[in-house]
């Protein structure tokens, strides 16, 4: 019976060394009810009382064995799963990362901001009118009654007889005047619109800043070196500004403001079209027309008042010779700035 036993030890543990072998299997073929090692012991009766307990004994023993060699295989198993679902699974942290691509600020925003940044340096805070606006703040608050050859320079979208989408941001001065008494010092950016076919310089949806100074004793002379400042910080310190007459119904006197060219500084080349001189805004001393329609007294108080085209700033400062570059949406265009 010893060496039955025996056998059945090494029977049992031989195919366990090999890993493809079916652990139930063996612990049903050996160990279960119906198993060798059972068998044995049921004929255990047939022994001496002197064999029995050694019998007994090594039974245990290689029942031990076999148990012992069916957990080991079974962990081992577990272990070699987990290591293929490692390895199926690892992560190496050290490839290069998928970046998600970042886009930025359109040019004409970033543009705008500077802007905003330049002259709220110099004291302005920012106001805002809206886009859809009434004719009279449009034009007639601004000295252009209907019927007026200025209306002409300026049409614009309708949306009734007395309202329609602002042709500039003019309107906002007066908005301003009604509501604030002097000291005035603001700015205006926003869109404005004109029944204006779309061209490489024309475009009916566009963007002016508008800016408005009123005060007692405000003179020409500060209109200028306003200007000037502003101009220099916008397009560099050699920049100088040209003022040529011109006429605006809202302001008296009025002129139109040039920035020498950024690219020859005054010779003429491509950008200014020989000219030397880029135009870039009007402005004027605010008509006593316009502060009386607001309940401003020009006896006591005079002011200053420009705009300019955003689109043009932002054109002149990177040579960009279409407007329509700015609505067309290429990347191979607005990734350059
Ligand atoms: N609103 C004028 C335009 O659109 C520009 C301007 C503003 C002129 C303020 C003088 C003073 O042409």
């Amino acid at each position: 019976m010893r060496e039955k036993l025996e056998q059945i030890r090494s029977e049992a543990l031989r195919p366990l060394a090999d890993a493809g072998t079916d652990l139930e299997e063996i612990r049903v073929r050996f160990l279960g009810k119906k198993g060798e090692l059972t068998n044995v012991l049921r004929s255990m009766g047939q022994l001496s009382p002197e064999e029995r307990p050694k019998i007994g004994q090594l039974a245990n023993e290689v029942r031990q064995s076999i148990e012992d060699a069916i957990k080991a295989r079974t962990e081992a198993a577990k272990g070699r799963a987990l290591d293929l679902k490692l390895k199926a699974e690892k992560l190496d942290v050290t490839m290069p990362g998928k970046t998600p691509e970042v886009g930025h600020l359109h040019p004409l925003e970033r543009v705008q901001r500077e802007m905003e940044e330049i002259f709220i340096g110099m004291g302005f805070s920012i106001a805002e009118g809206p886009d859809v606006e009434y004719d009279y703040y449009n034009f007639q608050a601004l000295n252009i009654p209907e019927g007026h050859p200025a209306r002409d320079t300026q049409d614009t979208f309708y949306i009734s007889d007395s309202v329609l989408l602002r042709s500039q941001t003019s309107p906002v001065q007066v908005r301003v005047m009604e509501k604030q008494k002097p000291p005035i010092r603001i700015i205006s950016p926003g869109r404005v619109y004109r029944s204006d076919e779309l061209d490489a310089t024309h475009s009916p949806l566009f963007r002016q800043m508008e800016g408005l100074v009123v005060d007692k004793g405000i003179t020409m002379g500060d209109l200028k070196g306003m200007l000037e400042t502003f101009a220099k910080r916008m397009f560099g310190s050699s920049t100088r500004i040209r003022f040529r007459p011109h006429h605006f119904p809202f302001t008296e006197p009025s002129a139109e403001v040039d920035v020498s060219c950024f690219v020859c500084g005054g010779c003429g080349c491509r950008v200014c079209k020989g000219e030397g001189w880029i135009e870039i805004l009007g402005a004027g001393m605010v008509h006593p027309f316009v502060l009386r329609n607001c309940g401003i007294d020009p006896e006591i108080y005079s002011g200053f008042a420009f705009g300019m085209g955003i689109e043009r700033v932002t054109m002149t400062r990177y040579g960009i010779d279409d407007i329509r570059l700015f609505t067309d949406n290429d990347v191979r265009f607005l990734n350059q700035f």
